[in-house]
């Protein structure tokens, strides 16, 4: 089957293509109509006919066909899972997560139809009457990385249209088969030509030409931080607004006093769970002194028995990561780490796992390779395995403690207090996600009040915001904007202020009315 673009509510078939291919076999997924750089003009053309029309369908209506796209990904949810799996590697239990986030959205956005509220206040002058309106941007362009093929793109989709925005999505090259197969789902649902474009390319042209293109009002970006600042530059010049969300280096802070089985739970789910390729996954564990052997301990004996393998098998723990360039990139980080004088407790390697035949072939692989002590990057079977990670004596500052990895390596960082926890956590140049476990009251509502990160969570890791609440990071993480829950509407919607005047003759705000 060829995936292709979607300009205009036809699927059209790209001079070139590009594949796709399932990072855990290295097999292929897909063959992929590629988009051109002129195929944005077209796309762009065709967003800005049909935002006359979409902009003056009934908001309620809007609304409903997001419902409807809500109930088809219901009925597709295991068909959409396993083709995600395919595409990007996280296990399968994930995917469907991935895809119930794109739900929850839906039917969230939805109900927005019959929402998006404004506001009334009184006016000073009489037979006046003021109100404050939402109107949609316009044509709005959305790139999307592959680490959250649906979920994330399902932040910016579903209150774009909502609002009534017409839109160009450029998602991540890695995930075009699952992309294609999201944007088919509103195609099915009902959704006007025009309305929702697609187009898939390698490379940065055609990611580039969107956010240069005037006629695109809006931008929204999840990925890197070093490409969000670039394409906010861009815009700047165009005046556009634009929504980033971007690098990450969460961190778990456990207190002396913390429930030991609860904190090993959570932080090999927030470290460990897709691959440790969330922007919210942990990837620092900042640890008070009087617990710290003991939380090592327990890590590194869980670490181990971790399940390495095709995420496809329902027994597999950990998939693989989405390509040699990001095993590369986390071996690199992994030997630099050792140099700046951190200690490897656990993996430190790449994964010699190998297509499995049965469940119990990847356990013993898996085992075999993670307790290999560090050696080179080398190329070991098929996929992109990289054995979770625990790094111990990290310092604060060092380069492994600062920058994203982006990939199973969690940096243990000990310390004395609450305070000086906090301290290290705030330090990050990214601020998006932090937890605390502690069964102190006190200390929790402390940390509350001081951590300065976007997601904050008590006795939980990291991961797992839930969408009606606001999603993003302060620092170096975002620009001040919010995905998710009513914060997203602020991204995709311009206030209108009017003014009624029925009294049938000049009054003068600020002027008459007045006694001196
Ligand atoms: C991401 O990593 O880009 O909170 C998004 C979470 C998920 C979303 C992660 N609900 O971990």
């Amino acid at each position: 089957m060829e995936f292709q673009n979607y300009i205009n509510g036809t699927w059209v078939k790209g001079r070139r293509t590009f594949q796709t291919i399932n990072p855990a076999n290295e097999e292929l997924v897909a063959d992929i109509a590629q988009a051109e750089v002129s195929d944005v003009a077209a796309a762009v053309g065709a967003a800005t006919e049909a935002f006359k029309s979409w902009r003056l369908v009934p908001a309620p209506l809007r609304g409903e066909i997001l419902y409807k796209v809500g109930d088809i990904l219901k009925q597709k949810k295991e068909e959409l899972a396993q083709l995600l799996t395919r595409d990007m590697g996280k296990v399968i239990a994930e995917a469907r997560g991935d895809v119930q986030e794109a739900i929850d959205m839906a039917y969230f956005m939805g109900g927005e139809g019959r929402r998006l509220l404004g506001y009334t206040a009184p006016v000073e002058m009489p037979n006046k009457f003021g109100m404050a309106v939402r109107d949609p941007s316009g044509v709005v362009g959305l790139i999307t990385p592959w680490n959250f093929p649906i979920a994330v793109p399902s932040w910016k989709i579903f209150p774009a249209l909502v609002a009534g925005n017409t839109i160009i999505w450029k998602p991540s090259p890695e995930t075009p088969a699952i992309s294609a197969a999201f944007v088919k789902v509103f195609e099915e649902a009902g959704l006007p030509a025009g309305v929702f474009n697609l187009l898939l390319a390698p490379g940065a042209d055609v990611g580039k030409a969107l956010v240069e293109h005037p006629g695109v009002r809006v931008l929204s970006f999840t990925g890197s931080t070093t490409t969000g600042r670039a394409i906010a530059e861009s815009a700047a010049r165009l005046n556009k607004k634009v929504s980033l969300e971007m690098g990450g280096k969460n961190a778990i802070i456990v207190m002396d006093d913390a429930n030991l089985e609860l904190v090993t739970d959570a932080t090999l789910w927030a470290a460990f769970g897709t691959t440790g390729q969330r922007c919210t996954a942990a990837s620092r564990l900042i640890v008070q002194k009087g617990i710290a052997n003991k939380v090592k301990e327990s890590l590194a004996e869980r670490t181990k028995k971790l399940r390495l393998g095709d995420g496809l098998d329902p027994n597999v723990d950990v998939g693989p990561v989405i390509n040699k360039a990001a095993l590369e990139r986390i071996h690199h980080y992994v030997q630099l780490g050792q140099k700046e004088g951190a200690r490897v407790l656990v993996g430190g390697s790449i994964a010699s796992v190998h297509p499995p035949e049965s469940a119990d072939s990847v356990r013993s692989s898996v085992s075999k390779s993670v307790d290999e002590s560090v050696h080179p990057l080398q190329s070991v079977g098929k996929g992109f395995f990289y054995n979770p990670t625990l790094f111990d004596g990290v310092r604060p500052g060092s380069t492994l403690e600062a920058e994203e990895v982006f990939g199973p390596v969690l940096s243990i960082i000990e310390v004395g207090s609450l305070e000086e926890a906090i301290e290290v956590n705030n330090r990050s140049q990214y601020g998006l996600s932090t937890s605390i476990f502690t069964q102190d009251v006190n200390r929790a509502f402390t940390a509350m009040r001081d951590i300065f990160t976007g997601l904050v969570y008590i006795n939980h890791g990291t991961t797992g915001a839930e969408i009606q609440f606001p999603f993003g990071g302060v620092r170096g993480t975002g620009n001040g904007h919010r995905e998710a829950g009513q914060a997203a509407l602020e991204v995709f919607t311009e206030w209108k202020s009017i003014y009624v005047d029925y009294s049938g003759k000049l009054q003068r705000a600020q002027i008459d009315n007045r006694e001196e």
